[in-house]
This record gives structure tokens, C-alpha cells and sequence, in this order.
């Protein structure tokens, strides 16, 4: 098995270790991951996260446990488990059912092409990343002020990110001058990710309360709106953190662009709409208090009622564009999003 490194997944000298995202920006932790349900808890508990980062790393300890020799229908099984390990990211399905189709039809298990399908899939990550950062760049203006939320950058794929691979490479080339980051309660990925990420590539970035958003982008200091996303309909609805509806309904009124990066493997074309995307429902703790290292910090009464999807689905129509690896999408210029993908892909 060859060596592949990035932000928060290596495999290296046949081991595969992940950066563990909850201990993020406290401490830099790796997590040597040694079977499939470590690398489903892992997954589950947000250790490892952003939708392209858990389908290549689904994908690569699939792969070690083909190559040390599980058998066919072990193996099969713990696809299996693996694949519904999180609901709303589709990369993580489309990863596991490359795996299974390079795999063979059963019982036959081609220990070679997975291996060789997962390592693949690691490499096309980072590659779509950058070609979304070129199609997105090319939208921006000169020194641009942008509001993401959630974390979509190299912590969250094998590459640059999707919506921060844009914001990186703009910054480069002057494109950007400052990046708001929304919290992103309840886990704060944007707080504790998102600004981890920018202060390590010098990005100037101010943090803000996700309940802050509507009096910024009244404020006029807000020229683009970049985010990523967990699955796209096939009519273009967008699934993604929750929170990012709202910041597109506050976008849409304000008159500020919104734009949504990722890559096709977050396409969803047996998916109609937004109405037919899974999203996840997440423990009521998170809500309720925070985590402090192996401490939790409750400030709710603990039996207090919680609603807590992790994602909310944003109507294409709210959507200025889509920026693909393949090309821009805009929704009110071609709204066939299937046919136009079509058409970008054979380009
Ligand atoms: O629950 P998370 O942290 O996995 O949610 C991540 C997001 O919502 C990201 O915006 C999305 O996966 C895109 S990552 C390139």
C-alpha cells in the first residue's frame, strides 16, 4: 500500500492514522485507526469528518482490511456497516460502493483493485479540489470579504477543501482579503476548525456567532457567501451543515451571492430533491452542553426537550451557483442541474 498524506489522514508504512478533529485546536492528535469499527466510531463521533474526508477514508480502511486477507464475506459485512456509518454525506456511499464493485462479484474478493480503487479515490480528492478552487476563484473579485460556515477545507477532504480550497487559493492570488467564519454551533467546526485552518495559512479571519450573520450582512461587509455541502439533489437542492439554509435565505435578502462548492461525488442524481436527503439526527448532549476535554459542561436542565439535525437542505433556487470540479452551475440560468452536469462532465 503505497503512502498518502494529507491534513487529517495518512497511511503511512502500511498503518493508517487519522488526526483526531474532536481534540482540534487544543491538541494534535493522531489515531492509529486498526479495523473497520474503529474507523465507523471514529466516523460517528465526528473524530473524522467533512463528507469527501469520510468516503476516502471509509474507502482506505476497507482497503487494509481486504489486504490483510479478511475473508470475502467479512469483508462485504463490514462495507456494509461502514456505509451507514453517517447518513447525509453521500460521498460516503458512492465511496464504499466503488470499493464493492471493484471488489468483484462475490464470492469473489479482488484484494488488488480495492486496494487500488480506495488509493484512487485519495488521489481524484485532492485533484477535484483544486479544480473547484479554479473554477471558483475565477468568480471572485479583488480582495474580497467572505462568510463560510461549518469547516470545508483540508480537514474535511483529502485536498485543499471545497469551499476553503476556494478561499485559499483566492487569498494566494489577492482575490480574498478576509474570511467571517461562522461558529457553527452545536459542535462549532467553524470556531474550532475553519480558524485553525486559516490561522495556519496566515488568512486573515474574524470569528462570529452563527446568530451574528444577519446584522453582519447587513452591515454590507460581507461580498460572498462560500459553502460546502453533504449531498445535492438531483434538482440541485443543497444538504449541508445546519445553518447554512439560513445564511442562504439571509444571503438571498441581502442581495450577496451564495455560493456552494463541491465535488461530484457529493451529487446525489437518484436523489429527486431536497425532500429525499437523510438527514441526521444528532444526540441531544450536543445541545445541551459542551464537551470540556474528558469533562462535560451542562447548562441545560439534562432531560430538556432537543431538536438536533446536524443538516438542513438549502432550495436550489437560493443557490447563485454551484461550483463543481467540472464547472459553474447556476441554478436560475440552467435549471436542468442533471442535464447541465451531463454536458460538464463530457466537456
Ligand atoms: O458534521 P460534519 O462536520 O461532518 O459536517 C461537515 C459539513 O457540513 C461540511 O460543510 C461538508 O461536509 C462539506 S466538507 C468539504
Amino acid at each position: 500500500m503505497r503512502d498518502l498524506i494529507s491534513q487529517a489522514l495518512r497511511q503511512e508504512g502500511g498503518r493508517l492514522l487519522v488526526l483526531d478533529q474532536r481534540q482540534l485546536p487544543r491538541k494534535e492528535v493522531w489515531v492509529e485507526c486498526r479495523d473497520v469499527d474503529q474507523m465507523i466510531e471514529l466516523i460517528r463521533g465526528l473524530a473524522v469528518r467533512g463528507a469527501p474526508l469520510i468516503g476516502v477514508a471509509a474507502a482506505l480502511a476497507l482497503a487494509r482490511l481486504a489486504a490483510a486477507g479478511e475473508t470475502a464475506t467479512a469483508w462485504r459485512a463490514a462495507a456494509e456497516r461502514l456505509r451507514v456509518a453517517r447518513p447525509t454525506a453521500v460521498n460516503l456511499m458512492v465511496a464504499v460502493d466503488r470499493l464493492l464493485l471493484a471488489a468483484g462479484h462475490p464470492p469473489k474478493l479482488d484484494r488488488m483493485a480495492v486496494v487500488d480503487a480506495a488509493e484512487t479515490i485519495f488521489d481524484e480528492d485532492v485533484e477535484l479540489c483544486e479544480a473547484i478552487a479554479r473554477h471558483g476563484v475565477a468568480l471572485l473579485g479583488q480582495g474580497e470579504t467572505i462568510l463560510t460556515h461549518c469547516n470545508a477545507g483540508a480537514l474535511a477532504t483529502a485536498g485543499i477543501g471545497t469551499a476553503l480550497g476556494i478561499i485559499r487559493r483566492g487569498f494566494e492570488q489577492g482575490r480574498v482579503a478576509h474570511v467571517f467564519v461562522d461558529e457553527t454551533r452545536p459542535l462549532l467546526q467553524g470556531a474550532r476548525l475553519t480558524a485553525w485552518e486559516l490561522a495556519r495559512a496566515g488568512i486573515p479571519h474574524t470569528v462570529v456567532c452563527d446568530n451574528m450573520a444577519a446584522a453582519l450582512m447587513a452591515s454590507g461587509r460581507v461580498h460572498r457567501v462560500v459553502v460546502g455541502a453533504d449531498r445535492i439533489a438531483a434538482n440541485g437542492d443543497v444538504a449541508n451543515k445546519v445553518g447554512t439554509y439560513g445564511l442562504a435565505v439571509l444571503a438571498n435578502h441581502h442581495r450577496v451571492p451564495f455560493l456552494v462548492a463541491a465535488p461530484r461525488t457529493t451529487v446525489d442524481p437518484a436523489c429527486p430533491d431536497g425532500r429525499g436527503i437523510p438527514v441526521e439526527q444528532r444526540a441531544a448532549d450536543e445541545v445541551l452542553g459542551v464537551a470540556c476535554g474528558s469533562k462535560v459542561l451542562r447548562w441545560c436542565l439534562p432531560r430538556t426537550a432537543v431538536w438536533n439535525p446536524a443538516f438542513d437542505v438549502t432550495p436550489a433556487a437560493l443557490v447563485t451557483a454551484c461550483v463543481l470540479d467540472c464547472g459553474v452551475w447556476s441554478p436560475a440560468i440552467t435549471p436542468d442541474f442533471m442535464g447541465w452536469l451531463k454536458q460538464c462532465k463530457n466537456k
